[in-house]
């Protein structure tokens, strides 16, 4: 990493912390990702129950629904996890429209793209994303591997996988306590793992089990159907690893904002990052 004293901040140095592709990369998969989340959801509220295996539809074996039930006119909102249903009124399963009056409708309007459950309209929107979002994944992985930054920078040295420096860090997270000065200059183990999860595991099985349900492209790769159990479970465990990412994104933002959100950010945007050498304390 390339070191210039900073001429705004004297006693701070501004170090390069990201390169342009992972900072043009990034605000481009945040983008897919919240446009993929508003598409997936309109998608899943055309038939707003998930299975496991081959078929689906079939009433006694839902995993997970969102639906209404009561009175035509005066429906209660229903979230159904296995055996547990919770009245979700309000949010999921009923919700208002643009109007303002409560109409059954699986996820509210503010979480899709903007229209009626139009199913078309949100395939046709998550699909241009989709394409995107693994194009921009695979370009971001290319240039990880021949930069050396998988290698260097996300990597956990062998050191960091320590038990006890795992603990050591998990005991530092939990009391707000964040690397400063030089110790800032590198991702903390948690940081890694977290990201390496992300980049290695979910977003791929996005891809997968989205390419899994797409009647083209699993006529190519009749396998992977195989691969995931069947198509239902194909959709249970896509639509499990989008709210999984859903969970990292909000810790990750959380992190970002406790960490010192002007500097980080700062560094996702211009690259630039400052420390104050030998600052080590939080
Ligand atoms: C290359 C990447 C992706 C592909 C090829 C893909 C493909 C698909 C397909 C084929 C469906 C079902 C469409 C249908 O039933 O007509 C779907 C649904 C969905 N997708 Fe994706 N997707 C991708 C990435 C993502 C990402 C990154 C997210 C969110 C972070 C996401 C969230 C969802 C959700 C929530 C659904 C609704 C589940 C359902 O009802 O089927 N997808 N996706
Ligand atoms: C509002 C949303 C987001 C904000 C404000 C944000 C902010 C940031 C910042 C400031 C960093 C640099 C951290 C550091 O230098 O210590 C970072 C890195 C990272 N973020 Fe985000 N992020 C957001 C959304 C996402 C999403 C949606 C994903 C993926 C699903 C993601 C995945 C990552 C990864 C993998 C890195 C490490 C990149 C690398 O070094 O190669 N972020 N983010």
């Amino acid at each position: 990493m390339s070191e210039t004293p900073s001429p705004q901040l004297p006693r701070a140095l501004l170090i390069s912390r990201h390169s342009l592709i992972t900072r043009v990369t990034h605000w481009i998969n945040l983008l897919c990702i919240i446009l993929l989340l508003m598409s997936g959801l309109q998608i899943f509220n055309a038939h707003p129950a998930l299975y496991w295996g081959h078929s689906g539809a079939n009433p006694s074996q839902v995993l997970f629904e969102v639906g209404a039930h009561g009175p035509k006119r005066n429906p209660a909102g229903f979230t159904r996890v296995g055996a547990s249903t919770f009245d979700t009124t309000g949010i999921f399963g009923v919700s208002r429209n643009a109007n303002g009056q409560e109409v059954v409708r699986g996820f509210p309007r503010w979480m899709t793209v903007p229209s009626w459950r139009d199913l078309g309209l949100g395939r046709r929107w998550h699909f241009f994303f989709a394409w995107l979002f693994a194009a921009n994944l695979l370009l971001y992985l290319l240039a990880a591997i021949v930069s050396g930054h998988l290698r260097w920078d996300l990597l956990p040295a062998p050191n960091q996988l320590r038990p006890s420096s795992l603990f050591r860090d998990i005991a530092d997270h939990l009391r707000l306590k964040f690397p400063r000065g030089d110790a800032a200059r590198h991702y903390n183990p948690l940081q890694k793992l977290s990201y390496l999860a992300v980049i290695f595991v979910l977003l791929p099985v996005m891809v997968l089990t989205g390419v899994t349900m797409s009647p083209g492209m699993d006529a190519i790769f009749p396998w992977l159907v195989d691969l995931f159990g069947g198509r239902q479970s194909a959709r249970t465990i896509h639509f499990i690893a989008a709210s999984l990412i859903v969970l990292f994104v909000l810790v990750h933002v959380v992190m970002v904002i406790l960490a010192g959100p002007r500097n980080k950010l700062r560094s996702m945007i211009t690259g630039k990052f400052a420390i104050s050498p030998g600052d080590n304390h939080a």
